[in-house]
């Protein structure tokens, strides 16, 4: 039988508060990362360890990861571009990374300022020291309908890239439709496609809710076999190197919708709303999810 159990892949204070414009004190971010490891979630991503001149917003990385209560049930990875941003991780501590590539070159030049090729390159001696650390590593592929800058991409190349990826050694591929433009009927080809390369329990959806979009995405890939979801709490996120990308799909409706359709999270939908309020009030935002805003008014 298919496993019931979906696992949430909270990307909030990465993918969240990577975008935002305002200087977020590393104080916030630690609490917010505690309270979310309170809610119930197996895997809270912390920070990214990548240049300050980039993201600035990320250039307190270490403080952060090794500032938070960790709890023994809860994984905490970390952006890494390069085996600088490895080194940096290591030396606090982190015992999962995740590396991030591109199905599109255009959008890679201007994230991470080299070529798709290139960035497999960068990737590789990274995968293999983290290994000889004992450190996960988590793949990432970003633009894997669109991008913004070339249009559509092709789900082969997304499997290529996908399957490359894999076979370096990342446990798990996240699929990251970084600005949202996928739709059901794109969502299953893709995959379809990944899935005949990467083995479908390994592919983990990163839906950005653009277009609103998200959660229709979710429920397909879901009817698909994928078990594995990445969501930002109060739909916090936006990538600063893809224009007019917003937020992730909000964790509170992604757990309202799953546990609507008997799947467990692990995730108490009722604390995952305080602290989507809680963040959101932080930053002086409306909270980006609906279930949040329709239970919280009741
Ligand atoms: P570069 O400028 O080509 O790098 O940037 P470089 O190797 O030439 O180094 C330039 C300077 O950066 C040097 O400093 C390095 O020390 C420093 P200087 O000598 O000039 O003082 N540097 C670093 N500092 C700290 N940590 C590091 C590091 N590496 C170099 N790791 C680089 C290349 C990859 C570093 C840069 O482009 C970068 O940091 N990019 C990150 C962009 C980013 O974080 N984007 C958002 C995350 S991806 C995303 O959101 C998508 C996702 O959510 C999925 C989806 O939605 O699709 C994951
Ligand atoms: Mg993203």
């Amino acid at each position: 039988p298919v496993s019931k159990f979906v696992k949430i892949v909270e990307v909030g204070p990465r993918d969240g508060l990577q975008n935002e414009k305002q200087v977020i004190p590393a104080e916030t971010k630690i609490e917010f990362i505690n309270r979310l490891s309170d809610t119930g979630l197996s895997v809270v991503e912390a920070t990214s360890f990548v240049s300050p001149k980039w993201v600035p917003q990320m250039g307190d990385a270490t403080k952060v990861i090794t500032s938070i209560k960790k709890k023994d049930n809860v994984n905490y990875p970390c952006l890494t571009p390069n085996t600088q941003g490895l080194d940096a991780a290591i030396k606090a501590g982190v015992k999962e990374v995740a590396v991030f590539l591109a199905a599109s070159d255009s959008f890679s030049k201007k994230n991470i300022n080299c070529t798709v090729e290139e960035s497999f390159e960068r990737v590789r001696p990274l995968i293999t020291k983290a290994k000889e650390h004992g450190i996960l590593v988590r793949g990432y592929v970003s633009c894997v309908v669109g991008c913004p800058y070339e249009g559509p991409i092709s789900p082969r190349k997304v499997a290529e890239v996908s399957k490359k990826l894999y076979d370096m050694g990342c446990y798990e591929i996240s699929l990251g439709d970084t600005i949202g433009v996928g739709t059901p009927g794109t969502v299953r080809e893709l995959l379809q496609t990944v899935s005949q390369v990467v083995p479908m329990k390994a592919i983990a959806v990163h839906c950005h809710d653009t277009y609103g979009q998200a959660l229709a995405n979710i429920h397909c890939a879901l009817e698909m076999g994928v078990r594995v979801v990445d969501s930002s709490m109060a739909g916090l996120g936006g990538c600063p190197y893809a224009p007019g990308a917003s937020g992730n799909v909000a964790t509170e409706d992604v757990v309202y919708m799953l546990h609507g359709m008997q799947y467990s999270t692990g995730v108490d939908l009722g604390k995952a709303i305080e602290t989507g309020n809680w963040i959101s009030e932080r930053l002086g935002k409306a909270n980006g999810s609906k279930a949040a805003r329709a239970l919280t008014l009741k």
